[in-house]
């Protein structure tokens, strides 16, 4: 029987690499450049599953192209909001993605950023690399104090939890959370965390507030202006889910006018061409998309893909299903 045809739109670790040339007949992307509509086009005609990530964005147009022949979309990357899953769900083409195995990684990135932004570590950096540091002064670049503060998490999926227990059992902080759904009892009792009754409350409430929901149209903006008064100026916002959550503009201007002393920002709107005023800040802190960029997670994540289209060209169900 022939192999498979399996197209992957972007360089992967070696070893998974490896074992996708042992197991299929693969066509990697080795200049490790995204590809265009076109191409995506041509390789949902040509492979019978396309292994894409979170920056090829996989629209209607793509996967409704005539003569299709990928059936299953194996995702690189636990967020899918780079897929239209309902034009997916509507041609019958299954999509599965890599939860899990970045949790922990992500929750780190999240957890750094807080104590970057919190004892503004990048604007240090900068001093230094500028060649500008004079020497140690007690009212040299003061942040504020992370352990026993209140940390607001909105969205409590497996990142939130993971950074609420860094947090909680590593800083000592107070959790409160913010979620339309109803959250395992059993780990709100551990991590003594408390629900709050509105988006509003949580972030009139926190010292530091992080997003965790997912990207997508429900959620974008959903952090505007008008929630951006609410929060406290000494509060720090800290973004580790997707860029447009927040209203780039608006997150400017409230760093600008100091509304709150600082963010720390791993996605960004229009990724990777982000937002100049950004750029412009001292109080922000900026990351290149770093959440689950391990050796050990990103090899776990490839491995995850293969379980999925393995399943699904043994005719059983993808664990990590989406549509
Ligand atoms: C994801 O998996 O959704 C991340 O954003 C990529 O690390």
């Amino acid at each position: 029987m022939n192999k498979p045809k399996v197209i992957v739109t972007r360089r992967w670790p070696a070893e998974v690499e490896n074992q996708l040339k042992a197991l299929y007949d693969v066509q990697l992307n080795e200049s490790d450049i995204p590809m265009t509509a076109d191409e995506l086009k041509l390789a949902m005609q040509t492979a019978d599953a396309l292994l894409p990530t979170v920056t090829d964005p996989i629209t209607s147009d793509i996967i409704g192209v005539e003569n299709r022949r990928v059936k299953v979309i194996g995702n690189f990357g636990v967020g899918y909001n780079n897929i239209d899953i309902n034009s997916a769900k509507e041609h019958g083409v299954v999509v599965t993605n890599t939860p899990h195995v970045l949790t922990d990684c992500t929750a780190d990135i999240a957890m750094l950023l807080l104590l970057m932004s919190a004892r503004r570590a990048a604007e240090g950096e900068r001093l230094i690399l500028n060649r500008q540091w004079k020497g140690w002064g007690p009212t040299q670049l003061v942040g504020q104090k992370v352990t026993g503060k209140t940390l607001g998490l909105i969205g409590f999926g497996r990142i939130a939890q993971a950074m609420a227990r860094k947090a909680h059992h590593g800083f000592g902080m107070k959790i409160l959370f913010y979620v339309p759904s109803t959250p395992d009892p059993a780990i709100v009792e551990e991590l003594q965390a408390v629900r709050c009754g509105s988006l509003e409350e949580l972030l009139t409430e926190a010292h530091f507030v992080s997003l965790h929901c997912p990207g997508g149209a429900a959620t974008k903006h959903l952090l505007n202006e008008q929630r951006l008064k609410l929060m406290r100026p000494s509060a720090h916002l800290i973004n580790t889910a997707r860029g447009d959550v927040v209203d780039s503009d608006a997150l400017i201007k409230a760093l600008k006018e100091h509304w709150i002393a600082g963010a720390g920002l791993d996605v960004y709107e229009n990724e990777p061409h982000l937002n100049p005023g950004f750029l412009e800040l001292d109080n922000v802190t900026l990351l290149p998309h770093l959440g689950s960029a391990s050796e050990e997670t990103r090899v776990a994540m490839g491995n995850r893909v293969l379980n999925n289209i393995a399943a699904f060209f043994a005719r059983s169900e993808p664990e990590d299903r989406v549509v």
